[in-house]
């Protein structure tokens, strides 16, 4: 099967995407979903790749294992849980089964909790000790910070609720400088944390807890917990009431569609959160309906799977020309690279492919005056994804969203087509260049071309077309870790620096010794004592 591809990759890695295009390529390779378009018809991928690549989704039983994902079948199977995110947004409430219980209810219960708790901080009715909640402070890591704040920033025109902001990481300049832009006494901290264990989560959310008690009589009155642990959540001293529970079929990365997502609710109101998840419903529906040649996840999966474990290109970079999608990279580091970033399959076999690929990228056009140079002359290729909305938030400025459309589009046209050294020998001649000055600055100016892309396009970025891109590419991460075998859902990869982290801190503070570590380590340590650790 992979033989095939590589075989028949390496037949046709010499020609030109560009002299792949007829009348009919660009509408052939490319897939709707409602006024959403995704268009991979600049990648080196004709009809037959793409029928290779479909015989990928049949030959490794994509589809079953699709259905056995909506159905609540424990796939994550190192951990022996459903994967049901896509539970959330089930908006319309078919039941979903999980251990013979129907999740459903319990989910439109929450949400309706929630719903009604953001309502009352956004209409004044639930208070800090000084009034109206005037900053909401969201405390969590991962899966519990970006998806929210990534959001937050994304769906920055529909804010209308108090101002959010986001504290993450262990280091004290973090949350040092949000608290300092917050009154405590209207402040309402959310200590959003699936485990409630994670060490950065719960050492920051002690930080502000004692932050508020400076001020306020009663700080955990002015606290709520997102969590699926509730014992601990009480022991936290948050009342149940500002609690709001999750199970444990939904994975970190994968959990802004609920309880995790309540910053986004205050943010932007239940209503336009509900047009979130409908978003994501309505990608879910088309990803369960339709056909792998018209599916649009699983045609971005195998784009990226043709790139990655195909061509070898090692890394993918995501460029939003849409600057409120500035935390998509990062966001979607974690959902790609924590998902598809193992070494064993299912079953625990080395695998003998390579896994998920490097996800990076920056908002486009900032992008293009920094480390698009590589990725248009550089050695290596680098697939890149655009994404691009129609029109931007601000009426009076649509010619500024056209410019940045042209600069989209160009990018995409520059890397497939490239400049020929005769185009760069003819531009430079023009300026008067002769002989071998006119040949050695004719091949800085070449462009190779030939490299790939794909574009998302929309008309404009609002909360139903963010639950579908959000949507989108949960599912590719899926598809992909189907196609590969490997449990998309666990992160194993991410304990051992935690236990040593737990194992150092002592040493660190000079409690114990660095007797038995390593030179490097202790050294380092030493040296961080010495100037004031
Ligand atoms: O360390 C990785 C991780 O477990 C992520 O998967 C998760 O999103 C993040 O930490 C935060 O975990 P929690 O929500 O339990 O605090």
């Amino acid at each position: 099967m992979w033989d095939k591809l590589k075989a028949y990759q390496a037949g046709v890695s010499q020609r030109r995407i560009a002299d792949l295009f007829d009348d009919s390529r660009a509408a052939a390779f490319s897939v709707s979903v409602g006024d959403m378009l995704f268009d991979y018809s600049k990648t080196n991928i004709d009809s037959a790749a793409r029928d290779m690549l479909i015989g990928l989704l049949d030959a490794t039983g994509v589809a079953a294992k699709r259905d056995a994902m909506f159905a609540g079948v424990k796939i994550n199977q190192t951990e022996g849980r459903a994967v049901l995110h896509t539970a959330l947004r089930n908006l319309d409430g078919s039941p979903v089964y999980v251990d013979g219980v129907d999740v459903i209810p319990g989910v439109k219960a929450t949400l309706d909790r929630m719903a009604g708790f953001a309502a009352e901080v956004r209409e004044g009715r639930f208070r800090g000790q000084g009034g109206a909640i005037t900053n909401v402070v969201n405390i969590g890591i991962g899966g519990s910070d970006l998806g929210p704040a990534m959001a937050v920033r994304a769906l920055s025109p529909y804010h209308d609720g108090p101002r959010c902001h986001f504290v993450s990481n262990v280091d004290p300049a973090d949350i040092a400088e949000v608290l300092a832009a917050c009154d405590p006494a209207t402040t309402l901290v959310i200590v959003a944390s699936k485990t409630f264990t994670t060490i950065e989560t719960m050492t920051n959310a002690r930080t502000a807890k004692a932050w508020m008690g400076q001020t306020v009589t009663d700080p955990a009155a002015q606290f709520a917990a997102l969590s699926t642990d509730p014992a601990k959540t009480g022991a936290f001293g948050i009342a149940p009431e500002r609690v709001f529970g999750f199970e444990d079929w939904v994975g970190g990365r994968y959990s802004m569609w609920g309880p995790i997502g309540l910053s986004l609710m205050i943010a932007i109101g239940p209503d336009a959160f509900r047009a979130f998840l409908r978003g994501g419903q309505a990608m879910d529906d088309h990803f369960r309906a339709a056909d792998w040649h018209e599916n649009m996840p699983a045609l971005l999966a195998l784009v990226g799977l043709w790139h990655n474990q195909v061509c070898g290109y090692a890394t993918r970079a995501v460029l939003p020309y849409d600057n409120r999608l500035g935390r998509l990279p990062a966001y979607l580091q974690q959902l790609e690279m924590e998902s598809n970033g193992k070494r064993v399959s299912m079953d625990g076999a080395d695998l003998p492919f390579n896994s998920g690929p490097v996800v990076w990228g920056e908002p486009g056009t900032n992008g293009q005056h920094a480390f698009y140079q590589l990725i248009h002359q550089g050695t290596r290729v680098i697939p890149c994804e655009f994404l691009i909305a129609a029109r931007g938030h601000e009426d009076a400025l649509h010619h500024q969203q056209q410019l940045l459309i042209a600069n989209c589009l160009a990018q995409s046209e520059a890397l497939m087509n490239g400049r020929s050294l005769a185009e760069a020998t003819a531009i430079m001649a023009k300026k008067g260049l002769t002989g071998t000055e006119l040949e050695r600055q004719a091949r800085h100016r070449v462009f190779p071309g030939n490299r790939p892309s794909v574009t998302l396009a929309y008309p404009v970025l609002d909360p139903f077309r963010l639950g579908q891109i959000i949507a989108l590419y949960e599912h590719r991460v899926f598809v992909e870790g189907a196609v590969l075998g490997i449990n998309s859902y666990d992160q194993w990869g991410v304990e051992l620096g935690k236990e040593l982290a737990t194992a150092l801190g002592p040493v660190v503070e000079g409690r114990e010794s660095a007797a038995g570590k390593d030179g490097s380590t202790a050294q380092l340590v030493g040296f961080l004592r010495a100037s004031g650790a």
